[in-house]
């Protein structure tokens, strides 16, 4: 009576996934990749080499094999309690529509990440009741820093989180795990082991307002590009420790409109849990406690941040090879705001929020970007279909919202 896990991708996140949960006796952890050769050469790998996991942290290591890798979605699917999304959120689409006949009552759903929009997604693509049958858990990140060493041979794990937030809809009632109430987080915790601990609170909406990289990433793009002057730099300047305060202020106020969409939502519809939705200084001191030394402000805290030092902008050499210039085409913009913060927005425009800084960024982004999300103040632009913004899927009022 295995606990039968489906990981889908073919990453570094997956490959990680996969020999962890492979590890446990009473894990069947099946990974399906329907990307290229991926199924391919993965298997071909495992047929003569082991697959190791390791810890880089500690030391320690795990030499453990899924029980299979493949690109058909029946041979994973079947009789499946747990599919991972470990993927990025371009690619959660065709997981969910290959795996949508293997869903029924109970079957967990979890992103890692979940990335702003998943629950739109996974509405649209298994339809609303089959959605509502189904436990949708949206996590903030992946619960470890890790880089593949050799295609299915192995992969690193640098970092392990002591914690990972996400949030959850559905909870109990007859499963297809049997006929008791499901503990899904803690099914979800038995194929990931001890660390991180999985802390599943509040609406879905919530992971999708709160998700930090589609307003943090977005807004120092904005604060540091939106009046260049096109002409080379000589060096690649910092990121996150190169946070200027003007930037730094801008970050304040898009965190800011986020949290008044979410108090807005709470208002209407009394006994939403929206509470992940906090400023992005409080998330950082709860995210990072031993990480920064100066936390006076997000500028301080940004700048200080013991994990950012030598992370520069995307930048690529100019032409005349006389320095570097921006790269737009990054997932600081591409993944980030159709992903991200057009998802945000959408959700604004439908609460009647107004969000006067997170505009100003979509509108320098889709520049840059060759793209058109939003016009005349409504995200209705050509390409919004392209994004998991509510407007492409429909959705008008705060109850299409919440599901
Ligand atoms: P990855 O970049 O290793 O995953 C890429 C995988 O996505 C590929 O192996 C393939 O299976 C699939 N893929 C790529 N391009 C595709 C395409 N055009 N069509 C269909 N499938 C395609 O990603 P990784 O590192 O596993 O991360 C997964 C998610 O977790 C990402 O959203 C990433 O930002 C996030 N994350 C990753 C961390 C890390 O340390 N690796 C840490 C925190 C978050």
């Amino acid at each position: 009576n295995k606990l039968v896990v489906v990981i889908c991708g073919g990453g570094n996140g997956a490959h990680a996934l996969a020999g962890i949960a492979g590890s446990k006796d009473d894990v069947e952890a099946r990974v399906l990749t329907l990307f290229a050769d991926e199924a391919e050469r993965w298997t071909n790998t495992m047929k003569t080499n082991d697959f190791v996991v390791n810890f880089t942290e500690n030391g320690s290591s795990l030499k453990a094999k899924p029980a299979l890798v493949t690109k058909d979605p029946k041979v994973a699917g079947e009789g499946c309690h747990i599919i991972y999304l470990v993927v990025p959120a371009f690619g959660h689409r065709q997981y969910l529509e290959a795996l949508k006949p293997y869903c029924r009552k109970g079957t967990i759903i979890a992103a890692m990440p979940g990335a702003p929009g998943f629950e739109f997604e996974v509405r649209e693509i298994l339809g609303k009741q089959l959605a509502n049958d189904c436990i949708l858990m949206s996590f903030e990140s992946l619960p470890w820093a890790c880089r593949i060493t050799e295609y299915g041979k192995g992969v690193d794990v640098l970092g392990v989180k002591g914690f990972m937030k996400g949030s959850m809809h559905g909870e109990g009632g007859p499963t297809v795990l049997g006929n008791s109430p499901l503990e899904a987080v803690t099914y979800g915790q038995g194929s990931l082991g001890n660390r991180p601990t999985l802390i599943c609170k509040g609406h879905l909406l919530g992971t999708t307002l709160i998700a930090i990289n589609s307003y943090l990433h977005t807004t120092i793009m904005y604060g540091r590009w939106h009046d260049w002057d096109g002409k080379p730099l000589a060096e690649k300047p910092l990121f996150y420790n190169g946070l200027d305060e003007v930037t730094a202020k801008m970050l304040e106020d898009v965190s800011q409109e986020i949290q008044n969409i979410a108090r807005e939502i709470e208002k209407r519809r009394p006994g939403t849990d929206l509470s992940q939705v906090v400023s992005v200084r409080d998330w950082y001191l709860d995210t990072w406690p031993n990480h920064i030394p100066d936390k006076t402000s997000i500028y301080t805290i940004l700048r200080t941040h013991k994990s950012y030092p030598g992370l520069v902008h995307p930048m690529e050499p100019s032409k005349d090879g006389n320095g570097f210039v921006p790269l737009f085409t990054q997932r600081y913009l591409t993944e980030d705001i159709p992903f991200g913060l057009t998802v945000t927005r959408g959700i604004a425009e439908i609460v009647g929020v107004p969000t006067p800084n997170i505009d100003k960024i979509i509108l320098w982004a889709q520049g840059v970007m060759g793209k058109e999300y939003m016009v005349d103040g409504k995200m209705a632009g050509k390409d919004i279909g392209e994004t998991r913004s509510p407007q492409r899927y429909g959705l008008k009022t705060v109850d299409d919202l919440l599901g």
